[in-house]
């Protein structure tokens, strides 16, 4: 989300669908159409009216490097939106080189307003979207076969699911040497549980998992009582047991772009020890 400019409860019903009828009212919309660039510069502008929760520019630039570093083959995003996102990365995957883009929503009707966007931008044979809840996206997206690690990962959904789904893609074997996790939002409004658990050290997360009792629910410490409630719900659990893979080791850091009071946080799988 892009933080600073309005804030979360100015967000207006139904400014998705307002959204649509902005862009596809544009009078020149036929020198619009294939040009990633031109429909993000509209979805900004049309946050200046409505609060928007995207990823924004600056923040984007930091995922946007990390993707001409690493040149995934395929990219996955959890948490989708009106299509910013899948529209700014998926094109610089294919850029690099890439072969798919996949954006994990779970609300059909922003799914439905993003692959309009994704398609006048000109990019629907290359971002692909998947409607439902991002853990049972993810184990799908493993049994199937589509994805067999991940390569590089934004998360941009529900922040207390950030570290279980985190911990699934673990415990699924998808995280592997040079899988690079990017997390959004880490600073504003936060998410002292993520941040702790990809900061823990090999030693403090064996602790943790030999003390942990297979309870299915989400680490809701530090969150406002807003964000527990917000997409998922305050009642919500994960899909999965988890506990993940406390051998992995992260080296993990805050990149904030000048000015931003949000950062991405930047998260490097350096090795897996052995149990
Ligand atoms: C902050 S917005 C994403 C913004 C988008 N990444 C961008 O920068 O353009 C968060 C999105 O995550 C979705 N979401 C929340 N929880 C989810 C979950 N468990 N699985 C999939 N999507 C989820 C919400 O419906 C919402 O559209």
């Amino acid at each position: 989300m892009a933080a600073g400019k309005r804030s979360e409860y100015t967000r207006t019903e139904g400014s998705e669908v307002k959204l649509l009828h902005y862009i596809f009212d544009q009078p020149k919309i036929h020198e619009i159409r294939g040009h990633p660039d031109k429909v993000l510069d509209l979805i900004e502008d049309f946050g200046n009216e409505y609060w928007f929760a995207n990823v924004g520019r600056p923040k984007g630039e930091i995922v946007t490097k990390l993707i001409e570093e690493i040149r995934p083959r395929k990219m996955i995003e959890l948490g989708g939106y009106v299509g910013y996102s899948a529209i700014l990365f998926g094109d610089a995957v294919r850029r690099n080189g890439g072969e798919r883009y996949i954006s994990l929503e779970l609300n059909p009707e922003f799914a439905a307003v993003a692959n309009m966007l994704i398609e006048l931008a000109g990019l629907r044979d290359f971002v692909h979207t998947i409607v439902g809840r991002s853990d049972e996206s993810l184990k799908q997206l493993y049994a199937s076969g589509e994805v067999e690690h991940v390569e590089l990962l934004f998360i941009d959904h529900y922040k207390p699911a950030y570290t279980t789904d985190v911990q699934l893609c673990e415990e699924l074997g998808m995280i592997s040497l040079g899988s690079v996790l990017a997390a959004d939002n880490v600073l504003f409004p936060g998410n002292p549980p993520y941040l702790r658990y990809v900061r823990s050290t090999v030693k403090e997360k064996r602790q943790v998992a030999k003390s942990y009792r297979a309870a299915k629910a989400f680490n809701t410490e530090g969150f406002s009582d807003r964000t527990i409630s917000k997409y998922l719900g305050a009642d919500s659990s994960p899909a999965f047991e988890v506990i993940g893979n406390p051998n992995i080791v992260y080296q993990s850091a805050p990149v904030q772009p000048a000015g931003d009071p949000d950062a991405i946080e930047v998260t490097r799988c350096v090795g897996i020890e052995a149990s």
